[in-house]
């Protein structure tokens, strides 16, 4: 392991997105990082679990499993959010599945009944049992944090707040009016083959328009518009543009908030919140993967689809939300397709670290994070070197314009 570690260190504390390579082929795939990455990220991170939304009405509850964990997240009569485990305080049966709105979560094993905080309410035919007090029961309750609409879970119960930490964030979201979209619909693509970090790389740059999307994107956002815009430790975002000569049209870039400055009704954000919390916003739409790591080199993985408040309530929504969704599964099909087959190289003992385009800065931030979680590295990002990427891609624009 530390021989993967070592390698991985120069990608990890590489000083200048204009040095940086991939990752080495070996750390897509190692049992071994994965149970440092469980302990070192997921389990001490901020994980993306579902939207308010989808809890939205009193005694709702949504289950998911994460790390092999089977949680709930409830809202109970007062309104609060909670996550929660799923296992019984009985012998360990799954007190729920799926999502819905029921009076309580009743264990199907022997009818233990827990009310939407936790707490047990009924445990038939326990009378008699000696120091049972079914008041002083209760689910496993887990810390969350509530951000923009996404409930997160911080399983160690010992990360910074998060939401200082997306103040950056939060300055350009609130043009959107992002608080308000609202879920249309989720979409499973079950368990795939390939690694988590396969995934984020592959979702945080715009390089690959001019290959995979080279038919569905390319043209209007082509890649060499792209650019990265400052993040921070906990994230970071980057910009899809729009060729010059194309309309802002639905269901991407319109309708959107009334105070959207034009310029923002011409390109769409693409943003990360370190690990998982992968979105892509214009002022139409958001979706965001939720990428569930299974183990090495596999993941389950769900895309949700949201439209901006501009949206839902504009005419003819029952065809933009088609046309939304069949546009938005079309290019996913795509990138899936790149993801499967980079992990089979990466399997089939794929050797050597690749050059990183100035295009892909955003890997080279995600790599910088990982060296930071892993300690391979402790310094954070380096002003200097954030706008590199960003100032070489406008001088780009200016050149073509
Ligand atoms: S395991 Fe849940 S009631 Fe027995
Ligand atoms: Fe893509």
């Amino acid at each position: 392991m530390n021989s993967l570690l070592a390698a991985m260190a120069p990608s990890c504390t590489a000083s200048s997105p204009a040095l940086a390579s991939t990752l080495p082929p070996g750390a897509y795939g190692s049992e071994e990082l994965f149970e440092i990455e469980s302990e070192k990220i997921f389990r001490s991170a901020w994980m993306p679990l579902c939207r308010e939304e989808q809890v939205g009405e009193i005694n709702s509850y949504y289950s998911i499993d994460l790390l092999g964990m089977a949680l709930v997240v409830t809202r109970d009569r007062y309104g609060e959010v909670r996550v929660l485990s799923r296992t019984c305080r009985h012998r360990w049966m799954e007190i729920a599945c799926g999502s819905g709105v029921a009076p309580a979560l009743q264990c199907p094993y022997h009818l233990w009944t827990y009310a939407m905080d936790g707490h047990l309410v009924g445990a038939p035919e326990m009378q008699g049992v000696e120091d049972f007090c079914k008041e002083e029961i209760a689910l496993q309750s887990y810390r969350h944090e509530i951000w923009q609409g996404f409930i997160f879970v911080n399983l160690d119960g010992q990360a910074e707040p998060l939401a200082p930490q997306l103040s950056g964030l939060d300055e350009y979201l609130e043009l959107y009016d992002f608080g308000g979209y609202q879920t249309i619909t989720p979409t499973d693509w079950g368990e795939c083959a390939w690694d988590w970090k396969v995934m984020v790389d592959n979702f945080m740059e715009c390089y690959h328009h001019m290959g995979p999307h080279r038919k569905s994107l390319e043209s209007e956002y082509p890649a060499k518009l792209s650019y990265t815009d400052a993040g921070g430790e906990a994230f970071s975002l980057m910009w899809a543009c729009q060729a010059g000569g194309y309309e802002a049209t639905p269901p991407f870039l319109s309708p959107g908030a009334a105070g959207l400055p034009d310029e923002l009704r011409h390109k769409l954000a693409i943003f990360i919140v370190y690990p998982l919390l992968q979105v892509v916003v214009g002022p139409g739409f958001m979706y965001w993967l939720k990428t569930l790591p299974l183990g090495p080199g596999r993941i389950q993985l769900q895309l949700d689809i949201a439209m901006s408040p501009a949206a839902l309530a504009a005419p003819d929504l029952e065809a933009r939300q088609k046309e939304l969704i069949e546009a938005i599964v079309e290019i996913h099909k795509e990138d899936l397709d790149v993801c499967a087959a980079v992990q089979r190289a990466i399997s089939g003992g794929a050797q050597g670290q690749g050059r990183l385009s100035l295009l892909e800065q955003p890997l080279w931030e995600f790599y910088q994070y990982l060296g930071r979680r892993l300690g391979l590295a402790t310094d954070g990002l380096s002003a200097d070197s954030k706008h590199v990427g960003q100032d070489l891609a406008m001088d780009e624009r200016a050149i073509s314009a």
